[in-house]
C-alpha cells in the first residue's frame, strides 16, 4: 500500500523526546535512584506556570526532573522483581499509540486498533495453546486480569445456583465458597474484594515449601462446603516460581462444579518453551487464566491478558453496550465485551508489534534463556557455605537466604546486608522479602537482556561479598 504521505522529519517535544529516548536505552544509567523525595519534590515542585510553555522545554524539563528518581528496571541489573524491560519494538509501536491517539473501546472507534487487538489475542491464546475459542481482553496487567476471570466466575457459579448477579446483584446471593492457597499473590485477594468477596467468603489452603496447594488438604476442605464454588490456582509463584498441580485440580473443579481460575502472571510463558511446558500439563482444562504481558512478553507497561474459556461468561461479566455504541454489520471486535473499560489505550498495537518482533522461538528461547539463567545461577551458589537456596530452581526465580549458622535473627540480618552490599555498586537492585517466616533475597531473572555471562558475574560476585561478610 502506497503511503499518502512522506515521514516528515520530527520536530518539538517529539523530536527532544526521541532524542533522548534513543541515548537513554543505548546507554547504561543508573539502576537505583540518584534523588530522595525531597529532591524529587523539588524538581516537579513550584506553582503551575499561568502560561502554557513551549513544548520542547517542557519535555526537557520533564526529563530533568524524573532522570534521577528513575529506577533501572530494563537493565540486566535489575533482578529484584518478576518486570520485564519494555521491548525497543513495543515502546516504538506503544509511541505510535499514543500519536495516533486511538480510543479502544469499540470497533468503530478504531477499527486498526480492534482488528490489531483481535489478532494479537489469537496469537496469545496459539503461543499459549489454550482454547482456541477463549476470549481475551486485553488490560492493565495480571489484577485486572484476575478481576475480569474471577467476575465471570463470580456470576457464572451464581447462575448455575440460579441467582442473575447483572439483576440481582450482591443481595441475596447463595454464598459463594473460594478456595486459595495460603500464599497466593495478594492481587488475586485484592480482586476478589473488589467483587464484592471477603476474607470469610475465602478458604486459605495449605501450601507445601514451594508455595503449592496441597491438594489433599484441598479436597479436604471442599468436601465440607455446598454450594457456588471458585478455585485460585498459581502458575509460577512470585517467589518460587513453582507450579500447582492442574489436573488435580481440574478434577476437583469437575467433582464441585466449581470454576478454576488460575493466576498465571508470568508462569503461563513456560507453556511457550518446550523446556519449561511439562509444568503447565493440564492447565488447558482450567476456566480463566490471567497472566502479563509486562512481565516475561517484555510489552512496556501496561499491559496484561484476561482469558477465559467460556466466552458467553466473560461477556456476561463484563460487557457495556449503549445505542450510541452500536455495532454495525461487519464491525469486528468490541473490546466493550471483554473489559471494564470504555474509554481505554489502544493497547493491542504494542502487543501486536512486540509479538511479532520476539516471534514464537523468540519467546520460546527468551523463557529457555532466563530459566537456564535461574539453574547457572544456583548450580554456581550450591555447595557455598552459608549460601542457602530455599527453591526448587523450576522457572526463573531464585529464593536465597544467608545464614551463618548463629540462629534464625543472624541469617535475618546477613540477608539484609547482603541486599545493601549486593546493591551498594550500583550494578544491581535487589530486594528481599518475607516468604514462609523468613527473611529472603528473591533472584528473578526477567530482564530480555540477561544471558549466561552476567549470571557468572553475579554469582562471583554473590560469593565474593559472602566471604568479605563472614570475615
Ligand atoms: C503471581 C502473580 N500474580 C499477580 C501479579 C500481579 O500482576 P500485576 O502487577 O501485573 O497486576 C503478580 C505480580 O508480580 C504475580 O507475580
Amino acid at each position: 500500500m502506497k503511503h499518502a504521505h512522506a515521514f516528515p522529519a520530527v520536530t518539538g517535544p517529539l523530536a527532544t523526546a526521541s532524542a533522548y529516548a534513543t541515548g537513554y536505552r543505548d546507554s547504561k544509567k543508573h539502576l537505583h535512584p540518584t534523588a530522595n523525595l525531597d529532591d524529587l519534590r523539588n524538581a516537579f515542585g513550584g506553582d503551575l506556570p499561568a502560561k502554557g510553555q513551549p513544548g520542547e522545554q517542557v519535555i526537557a524539563d520533564l526529563i530533568h526532573a524524573a532522570e534521577p528518581g528513575l529506577v533501572g528496571n530494563t537493565q540486566p541489573g535489575f533482578l529484584a522483581w518478576v518486570m520485564g524491560s519494555s521491548h525497543t519494538t513495543g515502546v516504538a509501536a506503544d509511541w505510535l499509540t499514543s500519536i495516533w491517539g486511538q480510543n479502544a473501546a469499540i470497533y468503530q472507534c478504531s477499527p486498526a486498533a480492534a482488528t490489531a487487538e483481535e489478532v494479537a489475542c489469537d496469537w496469545v491464546l496459539d503461543i499459549l495453546d489454550l482454547p482456541r475459542k477463549a476470549s481475551v481482553g486485553i488490560t492493565t496487567g495480571a489484577t485486572m486480569a484476575s478481576f475480569i476471570g474471577l467476575a465471570a466466575a463470580r456470576d457464572e457459579v451464581l447462575r448455575r445456583a440460579g441467582h442473575d448477579f447483572s439483576q440481582d446483584g450482591l443481595q441475596g446471593t447463595p454464598r459463594i465458597t473460594i478456595f486459595i492457597s495460603d500464599d497466593t499473590h495478594v492481587s488475586n485477594l485484592a480482586a476478589l474484594r473488589y467483587l464484592g468477596l471477603g476474607n470469610r467468603n475465602i478458604e486459605r489452603i495449605p501450601t507445601d515449601d514451594q508455595g503449592r496447594l496441597v491438594i489433599r488438604a484441598l479436597a479436604d476442605r471442599m468436601a465440607l462446603f455446598r454450594g457456588p464454588k471458585i478455585m485460585v490456582a498459581t502458575a509460577g509463584h512470585i517467589n518460587s516460581g513453582a507450579f500447582d498441580d492442574f489436573h488435580a485440580l481440574a478434577d476437583l473443579a469437575i467433582q464441585h462444579d466449581a470454576w478454576l481460575h488460575i493466576d498465571a502472571a508470568f508462569g503461563l510463558w513456560a507453556r511457550a518453551s518446550l523446556s519449561t511446558r511439562a509444568m503447565t500439563t493440564g492447565i488447558d482444562r482450567a476456566d480463566s487464566w490471567s497472566t502479563d504481558g509486562h512481565k516475561w512478553l517484555q510489552i512496556p507497561f501496561d499491559s496484561g491478558f484476561a482469558i477465559v474459556k467460556d466466552k458467553d461468561a466473560h461477556r456476561r461479566a463484563m460487557d457495556i453496550s449503549a445505542s450510541y455504541l452500536s455495532e454495525a454489520p461487519g464491525d469486528g471486535r468490541n473490546a466493550t465485551h471483554f473489559n471494564p473499560e470504555l474509554s481505554r489505550r489502544a493497547r493491542g498495537f504494542t502487543v501486536w508489534a512486540t509479538l511479532k518482533a520476539l516471534g514464537r522461538d523468540g519467546i520460546s528461547d527468551m523463557v529457555h534463556n532466563h530459566c537456564n539463567c535461574a539453574s547457572l545461577l544456583a548450580y554456581k551458589l550450591e555447595g557455598t557455605p552459608g549460601i542457602i537456596i530455599h527453591n526448587d530452581v523450576v522457572l526463573n526465580q531464585l529464593v536465597l537466604s544467608f545464614d551463618r549458622g548463629r540462629g534464625a535473627e543472624d541469617t535475618d540480618q546477613m540477608t539484609q546486608a547482603m541486599e545493601a552490599a549486593l546493591n551498594a555498586d550500583g550494578q544491581h537492585f535487589f530486594r528481599t522479602a518475607v516468604w514462609q517466616g523468613r527473611k529472603v533475597l528473591r533472584v528473578s531473572i526477567i530482564s530480555v537482556d540477561t544471558g549466561p555471562l552476567d549470571i557468572q558475574l553475579l554469582a562471583r560476585k554473590m560469593k565474593d561479598l559472602w566471604k568479605d561478610i563472614c570475615g
